[in-house]
């Protein structure tokens, strides 16, 4: 039985800038309402495991009870993580494949009757990221080139230029050495195999290296749950453009998931 957070169902007020964030992730689903101006939660988020296996119909169930928690009745933005085409998934590296070909955005109007918008979740959590966090100074025109990278169960890009978002990038999956990217130097590969911060920092640093080659971006954003401990490998890491551990932490993903709304073509 999947493990949730125990907190009694909440009535929202809603202002007009509150959008009720979702983050779709492979372990997690996570949910709150987010004030899209200040970038900030307005009430503690709400958070139930992901159904294993991560099936379409099981993890929509889900989201239809994180919605229901909330009694939500506004706008909704969500982060999926894959590629997505107007709220239609495309792939979903580590769901189940059975995703591919839903329509994702319909299926959530259709169990809230809210709007929604559903786009890959490390675009949103560079949204977050380049609006109130380490990107904010990048985030015009003339900003140059931006590379968040998620380091987690897989590994997400979102790449900005002067502010707007290159969506569904999927630079996780370059091959290196033969090796899909993110087999190897995602954050869930350095806990499975046990590999020491030395060891995984030094993959870290070839996979942004190669990125570095690609795209010679002018910062690049680190984010996912190691962003909180730069200390512990982000001395393996020789690059000539800036690096920066993300500064939103566990809510860029609700937060940016939101900010999804502002979107004026939602992918
Ligand atoms: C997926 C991406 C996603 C990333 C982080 C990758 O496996 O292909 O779409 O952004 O994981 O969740």
């Amino acid at each position: 039985m999947a493990r949730r957070t125990t907190r009694s169902p909440r009535r929202t007020t809603k202002s007009q800038s509150a959008v009720l964030g979702i983050d779709i992730g492979g372990t997690g689903i996570k949910a709150a309402p987010v004030d899209i101006d200040k970038g900030e939660l307005l009430q503690e988020r709400f958070r139930i495991d992901t159904p294993q296996p991560p099936t379409p119909r099981a993890m929509l169930s889900v989201i239809g009870e994180l919605i229901e928690h909330w009694n939500w009745k506004g706008k909704i933005g969500c982060g999926f993580p894959g590629v997505l085409k107007r709220g239609e998934v495309h792939t979903a590296a580590n769901l189940s494949h059975q995703w591919v070909g839903i329509n994702i955005k319909d299926q959530i109007e259709k169990i809230s009757s809210c709007e929604a918008v559903v786009i890959n979740d490390a675009d949103s959590a560079g949204l977050a990221e380049m609006k109130f966090g380490a990107g904010k100074g990048y985030n015009k025109h003339g900003g140059g080139v931006v590379m968040m990278v998620t380091l987690g169960t897989g590994i997400g890009t979102a790449l900005f230029v002067d502010g707007h978002l290159v969506h569904n990038t999927e630079l996780g999956h370059i091959e290196i050495d033969g090796k899909d990217a993110e087999k190897r130097a995602a954050a869930s590969v350095r806990e499975r195999k046990s590999l020491s911060w030395g060891k995984w920092g030094g993959r870290v640093n070839t996979y942004l290296q190669t990125i570095e080659k690609l795209l010679s971006p002018d910062l690049f954003i680190i984010g996912g749950g190691v962003s909180k401990k730069p200390d512990k490998f982000f001395q393996y890491i020789e690059l000539k453009a800036k690096i920066a551990p993300a500064e939103m932490y566990n809510n860029a993903g609700i937060v940016g998931a939101a900010l999804a709304i502002e979107l004026e073509l939602s992918n």
